[in-house]
């Protein structure tokens, strides 16, 4: 049985999901393309066909293709060639990319994040988680980098719903002792997981994903895949001490000991794994 607790913040989500429309769903021909990508057997004529009917994605597979770091001798010329060279793991990880880049990239307002600074923070998150996968011995490195690229994305959706007044959030913060997330379960009974998680959960993307964006303040939480949270959980603090996405110091979150020993990472070693990646981080610009 639901709980009264459970179905008030069910109502409330639903609500914010209705009503927000800053976040554009994932465009037909890239779902189609995903959902192609998952099948072994698929020919990848059709998947290519799929990518083509976007022309702006089609350009940056090609050009992503033929960069050096796949060193070819002859640069691939049709999307076929650069599907294959790219393979479907790689190729699913730029589609995402590609659709939210401009989503992620606006200012925003209530969480006092400057123009291209939530998109720098989702991109580093979503490659440190990439290369924790390693670390961690995590299967799927590619569902690490799409779910560090989509973790915050109900940032933008709570700031949109919500008249949100940072001032308010880092007031409340700092007298109550609360991180980020605590603030908002505060003022408004959700938080910006939960919206992504719901979001997430309405564009079909799969359960590991949901949970992964849902729960990636609260791993232990999460009902089916606490892994791949706790692994974007650490990606996300990880990345907020480097400084990437933090807007003050008093939001750095302190990390869920329970999360990291499920991924067997002391914490001693958080900031031995920042030192590791902070060539990596420091490559992570902030879009032009
Ligand atoms: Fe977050
Ligand atoms: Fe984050």
């Amino acid at each position: 049985m639901i709980s009264a607790n459970t179905s008030n913040t069910q109502v409330r989500l639903n609500a914010i999901l209705t009503k927000v429309d800053n976040v554009k769903p994932l465009p037909v021909n890239v779902t189609r393309a995903i959902k192609l990508m998952s099948d072994p057997d698929v020919d990848v004529r059709d998947v290519a066909a799929a990518i083509a009917l976007d022309q702006a994605l089609a350009a940056r597979i090609l050009k992503l293709a033929n960069s050096a770091y796949y060193g070819f001798t002859h640069p691939a010329s049709t999307l076929h060639e650069a599907v294959v060279r790219l393979g479907f793991r790689r190729t699913k990880t730029v589609l995402f990319t590609v659709t939210y880049s401009n989503t992620l990239n606006r200012r925003v307002v209530g969480y006092n994040l400057a123009r291209g600074v939530l998109w720098q923070h989702s991109v580093a998150v979503a490659m440190v988680a990439q290369r924790l996968s390693q670390r961690v011995a995590y299967p799927a490195p590619d569902e690490a980098y799409i779910a560090g690229l989509l973790h915050d994305i109900g940032k933008l959706m709570i700031a949109q719903y919500y008249q949100l007044d940072w001032q308010q959030l880092l007031d409340l913060a700092e007298t109550q002792k609360l991180m980020l997330f605590e603030v908002e379960q505060y003022l408004y009974g959700v938080d910006h997981a939960q919206v992504g998680g719901a979001l997430a959960r309405k564009w079909n993307l799969p359960a590991v994903l949901q949970e992964a964006i849902g729960f990636h303040h609260t791993p232990p939480a999460a009902p089916t895949a606490p892994e791949l949270a706790a692994v974007v959980h650490l990606a996300d603090i990880i990345c907020l001490r480097y400084g990437i996405g933090l807007t003050h110091e008093t939001f750095l979150p302190v990390p869920n000991y329970q999360a990291l020993a499920m991924i067997s990472v002391p914490p001693e070693e958080i900031d031995l794994l920042l030192a590791k990646y902070s060539d990596m981080l420091e490559g992570v610009a902030l879009p032009e």
